[in-house]
């Protein structure tokens, strides 16, 4: 059977890298015989504006049936009123995430050959985030009182559940115990946050017992900060709640040159519902449609789809494709969006 991916394009540069990223993709799967079905599907802030919908149950329902998910970016740009703020990430990518149960949230931050970091001395960064994905406070568990005036209270609680964190904490111990370096880092703000944090605390330590070959690192989220600065080859796989995990993320992202090539997966482990990749940058609105996005963040979630797959040899050929390019890129030579996808293509 063929492999049936749905792609959803979004906004702004949504469709710019997707359209690159899908390239890449098809050539990928040719090289290795691997048949490809790719469906299409509106969602976004445009698709908002034509048709007053966010996420119908009927998409939804359709996006199941996919072996996995291809996503650009969706969002409006800051100063279109016509949207209310905040509607699209939640009524349709919080949606998707927490409907497909997308618990780990994934995300690679590598230092490849010849791309410039802002440090100084970087040292080698390979490491992976695993952010917690259904939890924390992004689950709208909150409320206002007397909003706008003197007297507004707001709450945003965080929920974590055993049951939540156990599922991201050994993942995270899984992917750590392959890789190399077998270092598991966990942050939090137990000091403070200390209902949280204690179960996470308490978490980490009971699953560390299976994994006697990891090695258990705690960091608070605040001293993380500083080390992804001042050290961050300390790295290897870091795992935290859903809010943390955004922030790390792009300052990890930053660090190894730029929100352009930092890629990412929403992944159901227990594969219950298709898991969904898609580049870590939003829909870039004051770059939009004019060919200057860089797709590789894109291209590379393609990779990290492809490996969620088992497809291991089509997503090497990506990945080693775009390591490629990288190390042939010169700063003065800006090439178009489809101009670098052409290059990566070719690679491949
Ligand atoms: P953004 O990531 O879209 O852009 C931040 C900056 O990075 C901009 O200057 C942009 O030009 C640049 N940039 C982003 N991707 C790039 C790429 N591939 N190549 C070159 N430069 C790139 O974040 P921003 O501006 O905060 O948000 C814009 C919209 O995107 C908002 O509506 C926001 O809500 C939405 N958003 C959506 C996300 C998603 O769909 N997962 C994630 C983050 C933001
Ligand atoms: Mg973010």
């Amino acid at each position: 059977t063929p492999m049936n991916i749905a792609v959803i394009p979004g906004d702004g540069i949504g469709p710019e890298v997707v359209a690159e990223a899908v390239k890449v993709l098809e050539k990928a799967v040719s090289a290795e015989d691997i048949e490809l079905q790719l469906t299409e599907y509106k969602l976004g802030a445009e698709h908002w504006l034509e048709s007053g919908e966010t996420l119908p149950d009927a998409t939804l329902q359709a996006l199941r049936g996919h072996d996995a998910i291809l996503f650009g970016a969706v969002g409006a740009a800051p100063g279109d009123t016509r949207i209310p703020s905040g509607l699209i990430e939640r009524e349709m990518l919080l949606k998707l995430r927490f409907s497909l149960d997308h618990y780990v949230n994934l995300r690679p931050s590598r230092l490849y050959q010849g791309v410039a970091s802002p440090l100084a001395n970087p040292g080698p960064i390979d490491f992976v985030v695993v952010r917690e994905g259904t939890e924390g406070p992004y689950v709208g568990n909150g409320g206002a009182l007397r909003v706008g005036t003197a007297q507004e209270v707001a709450t945003e609680v965080s929920v974590n559940t055993a049951y939540g964190v156990e599922r991201v904490v050994r993942d995270g111990f899984r992917r750590a115990s392959a890789r190399p370096r077998k270092k598991l880092t966990y942050v939090h703000k137990h000091n403070v946050l200390v209902y949280a944090g204690h179960l996470w605390k308490r978490t980490v330590e009971a699953v560390a017992a299976e994994f006697p070959d990891v090695a258990v690192d705690y960091l608070h989220v605040d001293a993380a900060m500083i080390f992804l600065v001042t050290d961050p080859a300390r790295f290897d796989v870091i795992v935290t709640d859903n809010l943390f995990g955004d922030i790390i993320t792009d300052l990890a992202a930053a660090v190894t040159g730029g929100i352009g090539l930092a890629a990412s997966g929403n992944i159901n482990m227990d594969r219950t519902a298709p898991s969904m990749f898609e580049p870590v940058h939003g829909s870039a609105p004051d770059i939009a449609g004019q060919q200057k996005a860089d797709p590789t963040a894109a291209i590379l979630s393609a990779a990290l789809l492809l490996e969620h797959l088992g497809y291991d040899a089509a997503a090497r050929r990506v990945e080693h494709a775009v390591i490629a390019d990288i190390s042939q890129r010169s700063p003065d030579a800006a090439r178009s969006t489809a101009a670098i996808g052409d290059a990566i293509c070719a690679a491949v």
